[in-house]
């Protein structure tokens, strides 16, 4: 018994309807959220984007024809009603809706559409399978809280943009069916039909377009624009992702990170009216591994990391002294107040540093009458076991836990300590922003798979100025001109000032392990296009739908992308990636072999 709205105009959305109106006529229309049936009188939740009001429908008050169809309504039917405002009884008034003190006696209304009994209940915060959410999505996207994660980041487009376009940043968009710009990740291909055994690659970013931008005289450019990697999903991770993407000509890393700390500071002010700020702290990439075992530390807490290698480099405990021998280091942090964790929180805190390879957690508790409690002091001297407590400020009342690895896995695992003791000891301020820029990042590092040197951000990084003399003696230790921003644990956006000089870029190319002629085939346009004048150039890209996620507070970037990818890179809902018809094979000249 669909209808449609012929004659009958929508006025209003359901929340734009207030106190304002009452005894106006208003038309709204939407969904049926939760429908009571108390005999003569019918109530309604009418939902839309804006939120919901109450509808009665009132036997003496309505057409008898109406009153019927009223009877038939059920959740989720679409409707269109026209009513006149009033105020409700005050104690009928409901302070959890923003219409609440306000309800439509309804005069006339249409069913545009009914619907089934769907598979969820449409409800804020539903504890519903994430599964079923995906494959029915439109049904999740009904939910207020989903639909405010959108509206937020639609402020925050226009925020940007609106930024960028004071600050002279012109968008241009750049092409999404291309060349592979390798990025780390494994790229997304499309095979060419004109060109059989051919393809294109979706970019990883639009790197060297941006660049190419800056040699054509774009001196500032700017795109909102979707990126594609083939790489291992996790909570903040999606094969397709948006990047807030920028580059600017004669530039340093201080224009670079001034223009976009005023950015966030505006589209933070914009979209959620907080007051960030600035400058913005900064920091090395060594003092951040140091300090936090990590170059997205989250500085909502403390929990820092001290080095013990030098006291601990001869002691008795051949796991230390052994880890500090063979080139690693033996580091820890101080939990404080937590002397009585029961063991068993101990074992599991254990069990998650083996996940990032540590070979076991040792611990020292400091009773309150100053005594230890450890399984490892009988192995240190008063003096060493002293030293130890003085470095980490140990109290009466303070744990102690260790790592004692080769760096990369002592870092590894107690930062990954830190964020977990962080979280059950509850040390985290929810409505805080910590900002902090990375700097100073390593420009190679060596990849014992590949046998060579890998760029730790992308090949077009330049190397500080001071270093570069050092490309020849000893590469590993050349520092790049590379940032990240970091908010709250996530790195939110990466950016580097880029190699405008053709020598250095070709020597960067050969630490890299590509002979002339490899780097030709690979970025020949790019390194020909440097042959015709090129200036300094810049920039930063942002994951905007991190940004978002932790705007929102959401903890899965699923949660503010539309039509996201599950785990394995799949769509629920439309069953992509799917198999596809011979003909269209054939036409690729792409033969399968599935055996
Ligand atoms: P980078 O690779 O650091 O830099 O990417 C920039 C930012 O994009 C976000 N990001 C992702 N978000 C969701 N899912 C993913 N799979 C994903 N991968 C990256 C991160 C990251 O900080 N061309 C350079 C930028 C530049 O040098 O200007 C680049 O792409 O938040
Ligand atoms: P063991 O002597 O092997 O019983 O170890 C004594 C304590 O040292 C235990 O709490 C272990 O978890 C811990 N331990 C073992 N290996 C390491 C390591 N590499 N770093 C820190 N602690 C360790």
């Amino acid at each position: 018994m669909s209808e449609n709205m012929k004659g009958m105009h929508r006025t209003h959305r359901c929340t734009d309807v207030t106190e304002k109106f009452i005894d106006e006529k208003v038309v709204v229309a939407g969904w049926v959220d939760v429908r009571r049936d108390l005999g003569g009188l019918i109530f309604i939740d009418l939902r839309d984007i804006s939120g919901k009001i109450q509808v009665v429908f009132n036997a003496g008050y309505i057409h008898k024809e109406g009153f019927e169809k009223a009877e038939k309504l059920r959740s989720e039917y679409v409707v269109m009603v026209e009513g006149i405002v009033q105020k409700r009884a005050p104690e009928t008034i409901n302070s959890r809706m923003e219409t609440g003190t306000i309800e439509m006696m309804a005069t006339d209304f249409r069913i545009l559409s009914e619907a089934q009994t769907p598979p969820f209940q449409i409800e804020e915060n539903a504890n519903v399978n994430e599964e079923l959410r995906l494959t029915y999505r439109y049904l999740d996207l009904r939910r207020p809280d989903i639909q405010r994660n959108f509206i937020l980041r639609h402020n925050v487009y226009k925020s940007v943009r609106e930024y960028f376009a004071s600050e002279r940043f012109l968008e241009i968009e750049t092409p999404v069916l291309t060349k592979s710009t390798p990025e780390g990740a494994r790229d997304y291909l499309v095979p060419s039909r004109v060109h059989p055994g051919m393809f294109y690659a979706l970019p990883q970013s639009p790197q060297l377009f941006k660049q190419l931008l800056m040699v054509s005289g774009f001196d500032r450019y700017m795109q909102i624009t979707k990126c594609y990697r083939d790489e291992d999903l996790r909570a903040d991770r999606q094969p397709e992702f948006t990047q807030i993407d920028t580059e600017m000509s004669f530039v340093d890393v201080d224009d670079v990170i001034r223009i976009n700390e005023r950015m966030l500071k505006k589209v933070f002010k914009d979209c959620m009216n907080l007051d960030i700020e600035l400058p913005i702290k900064r920091m090395t990439y060594e003092h951040a591994m140091n300090k936090y075992g990590s170059d997205k530390p989250d500085l909502r807490y403390g929990l820092e990391i001290v080095d013990l290698s030098d006291i601990v480099k001869n002691c008795g405990f051949k796991v230390f002294a052994d880890a500090v021998v063979d080139g690693g280091s033996v580091r820890a942090i101080n939990v404080k107040g937590q002397v009585e964790m029961p063991r068993r929180q101990l074992d599991s805190l254990t069990e998650h540093v083996k996940i990032f390879k540590a070979k076991g957690m040792a611990w020292i508790g400091i009773e309150a009458d100053g005594t230890y409690k450890s399984a490892i002091t009988k192995f240190l001297t008063d003096e060493e076991a002293a030293d130890i407590v003085k470095a980490m400020d140990g109290k009466p009342g303070d744990l102690l836990l260790f790592c004692a690895d080769k760096n990369k896995v002592v870092f590894d695992s107690l930062g990954a300590l830190r964020q977990e003791l962080a979280k059950r000891l509850g040390l985290i301020n929810k409505d805080e922003y910590n900002f902090v820029w990375i700097t100073e990042f390593p420009l190679l590092e060596y990849s014992e798979e590949d046998k060579r040197y890998v760029a730790i951000h992308h090949p077009f990084t330049a190397p500080m100025e001071e270093d570069i003399k050092l490309l020849d003696e000893d590469p590993i230790k050349v520092r790049s001109n590379a940032y990240d921003i970091v908010l709250n644990g996530y790195e939110i956006g990466g950016g580097s000032v880029r190699i405008h000089q053709k020598e250095i870029q070709e020597k960067m190319f050969k630490l890299l392990g590509f002979t002339e002629e490899q780097s030709y085939e690979r970025f020949g346009f790019l390194l020909n296009a440097f042959k015709y004048g090129v200036p300094p150039h810049a920039g930063l890209a942002y994951g905007l739908d991190r940004l978002v996620m932790i705007m929102t507070g959401c903890d899965n970037i699923r949660d503010v992308i539309a039509f996201p990818k599950t785990k394995d890179a799949s769509c629920l809902m439309t069953e992509a990636p799917n198999v596809v018809e011979n003909k269209q094979l054939k036409e690729l000249s792409v033969k399968l072999d599935l055996k």
